[in-house]
């Protein structure tokens, strides 16, 4: 049978992009699907109804008592989690010089905050064997001009994988974070609109030649999820077309 045949899967971000693309892989596997995102209702519920059992809740990562609501709302619909993917995360580039506390906070808390305690307050609904999956970025790996906020967030993901990893692993709870590169999701949705000459730069810096699929990040993470990755604890997956491992020259 298949390994995650009405698993309950818990995605945080999971109306839109690589959170999306994971919720459809689960699904193509036959998982009961709990969407967290702060999406308008309508949204949600059409993202569910493409769904076979998928329930959301709508809500903000910022926010502790939302996250609270989630997992309550889970354990009702579906009871314990076996797989939590905490993926909801902005991006946001501004000139060092004019960042100011209101961007600073705001990627803080959803990037770093929000995603502390989507996994803290998981801890008591996360069943033994259960699998954790961040999603950090390979912005961590390089310093990129006017990206001090978000990168920053990023780094702080991969430490929390390893320091959650060693938290839970005796409780049989293993925790792994992915790095995907340039994914093609809505997060570049303005900047195809206002400067796509930007896209070609970005690609021509991808030994593989293009932006990854949403899909090729959810296959990485359905691996993390699963009984094959069972070795792999507190690890993070560069999953990037070859861009930081493949010198440009
Ligand atoms: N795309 C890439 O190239 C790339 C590369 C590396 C890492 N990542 C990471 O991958 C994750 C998913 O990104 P994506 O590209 O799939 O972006 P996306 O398409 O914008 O999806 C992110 C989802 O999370 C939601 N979200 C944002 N802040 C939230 C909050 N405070 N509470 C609840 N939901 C919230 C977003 O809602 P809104 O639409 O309202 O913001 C959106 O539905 C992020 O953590 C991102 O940093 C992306």
């Amino acid at each position: 049978m298949n390994e995650f045949f009405n698993k309950v899967i818990v995605i945080t971000g999971g109306n839109s992009g690589i959170g999306e693309a994971i919720a459809a892989k689960f699904n193509e596997h036959g998982a009961k699907i709990v969407i967290f995102d702060r999406a308008d209702q309508k949204k949600l519920e059409a993202q569910c109804q493409k769904l076979q059992q998928a329930i959301f809740v709508q809500g903000d990562v910022r926010n502790i008592s939302d996250i609270e609501k989630l997992y309550k709302a889970t354990e009702k619909a579906f009871g314990k989690i076996d797989v939590l993917i905490a993926g909801a995360g902005i991006a946001g580039q501004r000139i060092i010089d004019e960042i100011d506390e209101d961007f600073f906070d705001n990627i803080v808390d959803t990037n770093f905050k929000g995603v502390y305690f989507t996994i803290q307050r998981a801890i008591p609904n996360l069943k033994k064997g259960s699998s954790v999956v961040l999603i950090s970025s390979v912005a961590r790996l390089a310093g990129f001009r006017n990206d001090s906020v978000y990168s920053s967030t990023k780094a702080a993901i991969s430490t929390l994988a390893r320091n959650f990893a060693a938290d839970l692993i005796k409780r049989e709870i293993r925790v792994n974070a992915i790095s995907p590169g340039y994914t093609d999701t809505p997060m570049f949705d303005k900047v195809k609109m206002h400067s796509p000459q930007k896209i070609q730069e970005f690609e021509r810096t991808i030994p593989v030649g293009r932006f990854a699929y949403p899909a090729e990040i959810a296959e990485a993470v359905l691996f993390l999820a699963s009984i094959k990755s069972s070795y792999i604890v507190g690890a993070d997956l560069v999953i990037d077309g070859g861009a930081s491992a493949i010198s440009p020259l």
